[in-house]
C-alpha cells in the first residue's frame, strides 16, 4: 500500500501528533463514519504496519511517549463503542469503568457522554476500526519489557480488562486477550491481571467466542496467567479448566488443539482437585489419551504430561484408568527408560504418576496386565533410579495384598535384598503428597482431621479395614521397646570394646530419622519413609518359609543395620520381623548356614557390625537395648534348636551337610545350644569342634568368619569349663610377686665374694665370671663340660659359642641358682618388637641346648608376662606363637579364648594366630583344643562371665 512517494504518515512525529490529538477528542463526533481515511485512521495504520514493525520501532514509540495517548485513545474508543455492556447487575457503567481504569493518567478531555455509547444501533465502523488498531498496536508493544512496565504504570491492564468485559465482539476480545497474554509473560503483570478480575472474563470468552483464532488468543492468555501455584489454583477455582477441557473434547482444529494442550499442561501442574475435577467433567480424559499418540511431538508429550499431572488427584485416577491412561503412562515411561538419551529428570513425572496409579486396585490390575510390575521392579534394581526407590516400594505394597494377581507375591520375592538395602537407603525425592493423592479405593479417608496423615496412613488403615493386616499383628506395635523400656545403661564395662574411632560410616548408611513426630501418639507406630519397605518385608516374613529370601547375609545385614543404626529406639516392625524369623523352625537351618545366628550375636550382643571389623567405629548408643534384643533373638533360636525338629536338623547338618555347612553348624552351635547333651554330642563326640578348628586355617568367605570363630570357641570354652571364682588373671597375680634374691650378682663386683674360679668366654670376647662347682650341677650339659673328661674341665676360660651377652645373662644367673631374680626378663624385647630372631629366642634356644628346662620355662614366662599381659595387644599373640613353643602356644590360646577378653581383641588375636600358624595348623589346633576343653597344662584360675 505504501506508495513510492513519501506521505505524511511516514513520519512518526506526524502519527504521534494525530494520536495525541485524537486522545483528547470526542471520537464519537459527527465525522464521516464510513471512512477510515481520516488522518487518525491513516496514522494508526501506519503505526501498526510500519513504525511499530520497524527495527527498534516499539522502543522508539514508547520513548516518544506514544503509550499514554494510545491508552487514552483506547479508553475513549471503547467508551464510545455502542455494544451493550453485558456485565451483570451492579457493574459500573462502561464509561465510568473506563474512566476509573485510566489509572494515574489524567483524563485529558471531557468525559464521553453516555449518549454516545447508546444512540447508534450499529457501531460506527470507524470507531470499531480505531479500537481494533489501537489494541493491535498495544498488543505488539507489550512484547517489549519496558512497554509492559509502562502499560502497567499507566493503568493499561485495568483498561484492557474493562474492554474485555464490555466489548464482546470476537475481534476485540481476540486482540484484548492477545494484549493481556503478552503482558502476562512476567509475574508483575500476571498479578495485576489476576487482581483486575480478568480470569472470569477470559473464561466467559472461551464459551462465547466462535472464532478459533480468538479462542487461541484467550487460551494463550490463560496459559500465561498460570505462572505460579497460587495462580493455577485461582484459575481452576474460577472455572478456567472446564471450558478448556470441553473445547478439547470438541475436537477442534490443530492450532487450537495445540494451544489447548499447552494451556492445560500449565494449568495441571501440581494438579489441584478443582483442576482434576474440571478436566474429568469437561470430558478431556479420553481426548487426552487419544492425543498421547498424536503425530506432533509437542502435542503428544503435553497430553501425556497432563495425564501424569492428573494422577496426583486420587479422585480422577479411576476414571483416568478407564480412559486408558494407565497404558499410556506406562508405555511412555517404558519408552523413556528404554531410550538411552532420556534423562532421569524426564522420567520423573512418569515414575511418580505410575506409582500413584498403584494406589487403586483397579489400576493395579491394569498395570499388572500391562507389565507394570516388571517395570517397577526394574526401577528398584536400577541404582540410577535410587531417588525414587522409596516411592516405588510404597507403590509395590499394594500389589502384595491384591488377591487378583496370583504369583505377584512370588515375583516380588526377589526384591527382598533390595528392600533390606532400602531400609538404610538414601532419602530419595522427598516430595510431599497431600491427602488428595491418597488412594481413591477408600475415599472416606479424606476427612480434614486426617489431612496431615498422608496417603501411607490411609494405606495402613485400608490394610486393616480390608483384613489384610491385623491391627495387633502387623500394623501397630505388639512388641515394642517403647512400651517396655529397657534399662538404658552405659557401655558395658566388661568386656569393653577397644576405643571406637570416630571415622564416618564406611558402607553401612545411617538410617534416616523416622519421619514421625511425637504427636503421632503413643499407640501409633512410627511410619517413616522406610515404612513401605518394612511392610513388604514383614509381609514376606509371614510366609511359611521365608528363609530363602530373608535369612540371608544381605537381608539380615539390612535389617540389623536398620535396627541398630536408627537414632531412635529400634523400629518395632523390624524387631517383629526378626522375632518372627528366629521363631520359625523353617528358618533355623538358614540361620546356621548363613552365619545369621553368629551375626545376630556379633552385631547385637557384642556390638560389632561387619563394618566394625577389623577396625572399630563409633556407634550410636543403646548398646544395652541391642544386647537384650540380641539375647532374646538368640534365645528364640535356641528354642528352635533344642526342639526335636531342631536337633534333627542340626545333627543332619553337622554330619551330612556340605563341608561349608558342617563348619557353619559347628561354629553356630555354641550360640544356640544350651543343652549339654546336645552340644557335647555334636561338638565333642561327633567331631564338630575339630571341624571348626581345622577350618580356621582356611576360613569361610565370610568377612566375619574369624570373629565368629573366636567368639564361638570362647563360648564353647565357657560351656565346657564352667568356672567358679572370678580370680584375677594369672599374670596380674604373678606381677605382684616380689623378685627373689639374686645369687649371681655377688660374683660381679670389684671384690667378688666368693671369688669366681672360672670365666665363660663369649664370642664377643666378653668374659663372664662363674663358679665351677655351682655351674657343674646346673645341668648334665655343664657337668659334662666342666667336670668331665673334656679339655674344658681343666680350663679357667671356657668358651661358650654362639651366645650374645644378653642371651648369656639369664643363663649365668640360672646356673648360679637364681630363680625368678628377674634376669630372664633381660633378653625379652618390649611389646611390639619381633620375638623371632631376638635375644629372647636365642636365650630360649641356648637354654634348651644347655639342658636347662626350668630356665626355658622361666624365659617363656618372661615372654608371656611382657607380651601377653592382660592389656597386651592382640598383635603380640601371633608373634609369641611364632616362637613355636608349645607352652607359649597354650598361653596364646588361653589369652585369646580366656574369659573376660574383649571380643574384638580376641578375634584379632585369632587372626594373628592363624597367620602365624600358616600351613602348620597342627600346633594351633591342639593349643586351642586344649584351652577350649580345659585340659591345658598350667591353666590358672579361669573366671566366669560367659
Ligand atoms: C486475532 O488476533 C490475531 C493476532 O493478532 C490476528 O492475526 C487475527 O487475524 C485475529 N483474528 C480475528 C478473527 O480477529
Ligand atoms: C523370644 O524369646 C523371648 C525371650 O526368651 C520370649 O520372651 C519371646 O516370647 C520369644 N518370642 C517368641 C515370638 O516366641
Amino acid at each position: 500500500m505504501a506508495a513510492a512517494k513519501p506521505t505524511l504518515t511516514d513520519s512518526l512525529s506526524f502519527c504521534l501528533a494525530q494520536l495525541t490529538a485524537a486522545a483528547g477528542e470526542d471520537l464519537g463526533g459527527g465525522k464521516d463514519p464510513a471512512t477510515n481515511e481520516t488522518p487518525l485512521g491513516r496514522a494508526l495504520l501506519a503505526l501498526r504496519t510500519r513504525h511499530i514493525k520497524a527495527a527498534g520501532g516499539i522502543e522508539r514509540f514508547r520513548a516518544r511517549g506514544g503509550l499514554r495517548p494510545l491508552l487514552s485513545l483506547l479508553r475513549r474508543a471503547a467508551a464510545a463503542d455502542p455494544a451493550p455492556p453485558q456485565a451483570g447487575p451492579g457493574s459500573a457503567p462502561l464509561s465510568a469503568a473506563l474512566a476509573a481504569s485510566a489509572g494515574p493518567a489524567p483524563s485529558p478531555g471531557p468525559a464521553p457522554s453516555a449518549a454516545l455509547s447508546s444512540s447508534t444501533p450499529s457501531p460506527p465502523v470507524r470507531l470499531r476500526k480505531t479500537l481494533d488498531l489501537a489494541l493491535s498496536i498495544l498488543a505488539n508493544c507489550c512484547t517489549e519489557g519496558a512497554c509492559r512496565a509502562e502499560v502497567r504504570r499507566l493503568g493499561g491492564i485495568l483498561s484492557l480488562v474493562t474492554i474485555l468485559q464490555c466489548v464482546k465482539a470476537d475481534s476485540i476480545q481476540n486482540r484484548t486477550a492477545r494484549a493481556l497474554g503478552n503482558l502476562a509473560v512476567e509475574p508483575e503483570s500476571c498479578r495485576a491481571i489476576h487482581s483486575a478480575g480478568a480470569v472470569p472474563l477470559l473464561v466467559e470468552s472461551l464459551t462465547a467466542c466462535q472464532d478459533s483464532q480468538c479462542l487461541q488468543s484467550v487460551v494463550r492468555a490463560l496459559r500465561n496467567l498460570a505462572d505460579s501455584p497460587q495462580h493455577r489454583l485461582a484459575l481452576a477455582q474460577q472455572g478456567a479448566v472446564r471450558p478448556l477441557a470441553e473445547l478439547l473434547a470438541a475436537a477442534p482444529d490443530p492450532a487450537l488443539t495445540s494451544a489447548l494442550v499447552r494451556a492445560l499442561l500449565e494449568l495441571s501442574r501440581g494438579c489441584s482437585r478443582a483442576c482434576a475435577e474440571q478436566l474429568s467433567l469437561g470430558g478431556a480424559l479420553g481426548p487426552l489419551v487419544s492425543l498421547a499418540s498424536h503425530p506432533k511431538r509437542v502435542v503428544r508429550e503435553a497430553a501425556i504430561l497432563i495425564l501424569a499431572n492428573l494422577c496426583a488427584q486420587g479422585l480422577v485416577r479411576p476414571a483416568l484408568g478407564n480412559a486408558g491412561g494407565v497404558e499410556v503412562l506406562l508405555g511412555e515411561l517404558r519408552r523413556r527408560r528404554g531410550s538411552s538419551g532420556a534423562s532421569p529428570v524426564s522420567q520423573q513425572p512418569l515414575v511418580r504418576a505410575v506409582c500413584l496409579l498403584c494406589r487403586e486396585a483397579i489400576n493395579r490390575a491394569r498395570l499388572r496386565d500391562a507389565g507394570g510390575l516388571e517395570l517397577l521392579m526394574g526401577l528398584l534394581r536400577d541404582p540410577r533410579a535410587s531417588a525414587w526407590h522409596p516411592r516405588v516400594v510404597a507403590a509395590l505394597v499394594g500389589f502384595l495384598y491384591d488377591t487378583g494377581g496370583p504369583g505377584v507375591g512370588y515375583r516380588l520375592w526377589g526384591l527382598v535384598p533390595l528392600l533390606a538395602g532400602q531400609l538404610c537407603g538414601e532419602a530419595g525425592d522427598d516430595e510431599e503428597e497431600g491427602t488428595e493423592a491418597a488412594s481413591w479405593d477408600f475415599p472416606e479417608e479424606r476427612t480434614p482431621e486426617r489431612a496431615e496423615a498422608g496417603s501411607l496412613r490411609s494405606l495402613r488403615s485400608w490394610l486393616i479395614s480390608e483384613g489384610y493386616a491385623a491391627d495387633s499383628e502387623d500394623i501397630s506395635p505388639d512388641w515394642s521397646p517403647e512400651h517396655c523400656p529397657l534399662p538404658e545403661c552405659a557401655e558395658p564395662t566388661n568386656p569393653s570394646p577397644s576405643p571406637a574411632s570416630l571415622r564416618p560410616p564406611r558402607t553401612l548408611r545411617t538410617p534416616r530419622t523416622p519421619a514421625h513426630s511425637p504427636a503421632v501418639g503413643a499407640t501409633e507406630e512410627p511410619w517413616g519413609r522406610e515404612g513401605p519397605a518394612l511392610l513388604l518385608l514383614s509381609r514376606f516374613s509371614q510366609a511359611p518359609d521365608p528363609s530363602g529370601a530373608l535369612v540371608t547375609g544381605p537381608a539380615l545385614c539390612g535389617l540389623l543395620a536398620y535396627v541398630t543404626g536408627a537414632p531412635g529406639p529400634p523400629s518395632p516392625r523390624a524387631l517383629r520381623i526378626l522375632a518372627r524369623l528366629t521363631c520359625n523352625p523353617a528358618c533355623l537351618e538358614a540361620f546356621v548356614r548363613s552365619y545369621g545366628a553368629a551375626l545376630l550375636r556379633a552385631w547385637l550382643v557384642l556390638g560389632v557390625a561387619p563394618d566394625d571389623w577389623p577396625s572399630a567405629r563409633a556407634r550410636p548408643t543403646r548398646r544395652s537395648q541391642h544386647r537384650e534384643l540380641g539375647e532374646m533373638l538368640l534365645q528364640n533360636l535356641t528354642v528352635q534348636a533344642e526342639s526335636p525338629f531342631g536337633v534333627g536338623a542340626l545333627t543332619h547338618l553337622l554330619l551330612s551337610g556340605s563341608p561349608e555347612d558342617r563348619v557353619a553348624c559347628a561354629l553356630t552351635l555354641p550360640f544356640i545350644c544350651r543343652k549339654p547333651s546336645l552340644w557335647r554330642r555334636l561338638l565333642l563326640d561327633q567331631g564338630g569342634l575339630r571341624l571348626l578348628l581345622t577350618a580356621l586355617t582356611r576360613p569361610a568367605p565370610h568377612p566375619l568368619f574369624l570373629f565368629f570363630a573366636a567368639d564361638s570357641l570362647s563360648c564353647l570354652r565357657c560351656l565346657l569349663v564352667p568356672t567358679v571364682n572370678p580370680a584375677l588373671p594369672s599374670a596380674t597375680a604373678k606381677d605382684s610377686d616380689p623378685p627373689s634374691p639374686c645369687l649371681y650378682k655377688p660374683l660381679l663386683g670389684p671384690a667378688p665374694v666368693p671369688a669366681p674360679d672360672l670365666h665363660f668366654l663369649l664370642d664377643s670376647g666378653l668374659q663372664l665370671p662363674a663358679q665351677r662347682a655351682a655351674s657343674a650341677t646346673a645341668s648334665p650339659f655343664f657337668r659334662a663340660l666342666l667336670s668331665g673328661s673334656f679339655a674344658e674341665a681343666q680350663m679357667d676360660l671356657v668358651p661358650l659359642r654362639g651366645l650374645s651377652p644378653s642371651a648369656a645373662w639369664p643363663i649365668l644367673h640360672h646356673v648360679h641358682g637364681c630363680r625368678g631374680c628377674g634376669a630372664a626378663l633381660g633378653p625379652v624385647p618390649p611389646p611390639g618388637q619381633p620375638l623371632l630372631g631376638s635375644e629372647a629366642e636365642e636365650a630360649l634356644e641356648a637354654a634348651g641346648r644347655f639342658l636347662l628346662p626350668s630356665l626355658e620355662e622361666e624365659l617363656e614366662e618372661a615372654v608371656g608376662r611382657i607380651h601377653l599381659g592382660p592389656q597386651g595387644a592382640p598383635e603380640s599373640v601371633g608373634e609369641v606363637f611364632r616362637l613355636g613353643r608349645p607352652r607359649l602356644a597354650a598361653h596364646c590360646a588361653r589369652w585369646t579364648l580366656g574369659p573376660g577378653q574383649c571380643p574384638r581383641k580376641r578375634a584379632l588375636a585369632l587372626v594373628g594366630l592363624v597367620e602365624a600358624a600358616g600351613e602348620e595348623a597342627g600346633p594351633l589346633t591342639e593349643a586351642l583344643l586344649a584351652v577350649v576343653m580345659g585340659i591345658e597344662p598350667g591353666a590358672r584360675g579361669p573366671s566366669p562371665d560367659c
